[in-house]
């Protein structure tokens, strides 16, 4: 098995990955743990009690390190080959309290409620980004973090269509040039249900079932995703239900940039219900 992703420590000390950190030591996880703490304070005979959802969870990383912390854990894929690596972790490291399916994220609603939705690098690769955010609060008791791309309000390079696409961009990417924000060629900025953002092409329309599959880290029923602008993002968060939106900022830890929020374009939302 190829991991791609998620370096998580095996049972005989082995990792998924060579040479990179693991998932369970990243500062990306520990900003969790952090929030976890603050919101669920309990000991881990307490923390059984309660319900996560990792949602596009890929390799199955974080689900992993829930699931150690003592929560009921599901994972949530839409492909194969992650929801195998997944379950052979699981089985490998002998959690009975982990669990995955492999399913489109949109039918979340068919599992119940949960008490911590984990929804991270998913919601920009969807075409329906608001009606999902409804789907994850009708199913969510209290807790979500939400780590996702938006949208920049104001970039003269997307108006530049096709040029910015197959000249500017790609000429951006090679050097750096000017590129204080990174150039995703997103589409202008419109509306989309309701809320303003921008439209990022995934794969071609007519993209084959087989090609879509082996795109382990992309959209799954759609070509193409809508990214929300970050007031947009927070308002419907808002709108949705969640009483409380916080931007939590120690997540980049020292793996990135200084700059990698402002440069991605990218951030980590906690949304509250109380
Ligand atoms: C960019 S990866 C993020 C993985 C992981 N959550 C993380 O942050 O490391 C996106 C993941 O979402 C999954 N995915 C994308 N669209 C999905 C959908 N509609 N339903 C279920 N999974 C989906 C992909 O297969 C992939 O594993």
């Amino acid at each position: 098995m190829k991991w791609t992703g998620h370096n998580i420590q095996l049972s005989n000390g082995d990792k998924t990955l060579e040479n990179a950190l693991l998932l369970g030591e990243s500062a990306m996880w520990k900003s969790i743990v952090n929030s976890l703490d603050l919101f669920f304070p309990g000991k881990k005979e307490e923390r059984k009690k309660l319900r996560v959802v990792d949602l596009g969870c890929l390799e199955g990383g974080y689900a992993v390190e829930f699931a150690k912390l003592g929560f009921d854990t599901l994972g949530i894929d839409a492909r194969e080959e992650n929801i195998q690596k997944c379950n052979y972790v699981k089985s490998d490291l002998g959690l009975t309290n982990l669990n995955f399916v492999k399913d489109d994220v949109r039918n979340l609603a068919s599992y119940g409620k949960f008490d911590i939705v984990l929804c991270y690098g998913l919601l920009y690769h969807l075409n329906d980004p608001i009606a999902f955010l409804k789907t994850i609060s009708n199913c969510t008791n209290k807790l979500l973090f939400l780590n996702t791309h938006y949208a920049t309000e104001r970039d003269v390079r997307y108006r530049l269509g096709p040029l910015n696409k197959h000249l500017f961009g790609p000429f951006q990417a090679k050097t750096k040039f000017l590129e204080f924000t990174k150039n995703y060629c997103l589409g202008p900025i419109t509306s989309h249900e309701g809320y303003r953002g921008r439209w990022f092409k995934e794969y071609k329309k007519n993209a084959s079932a087989g090609k879509i599959e082996k795109m382990l880290w992309a959209s799954y029923n759609n070509d193409k995703s809508f990214w929300l602008c970050k007031k947009d993002l927070t308002l419907a968060l808002h709108e949705v239900k969640f009483n409380s939106v916080f931007e939590q900022f120690n997540y980049t830890g020292d793996m990135y940039t200084h700059d990698f929020s402002y440069y991605y374009s990218r951030s980590m939302f906690v949304g509250v219900k109380h």
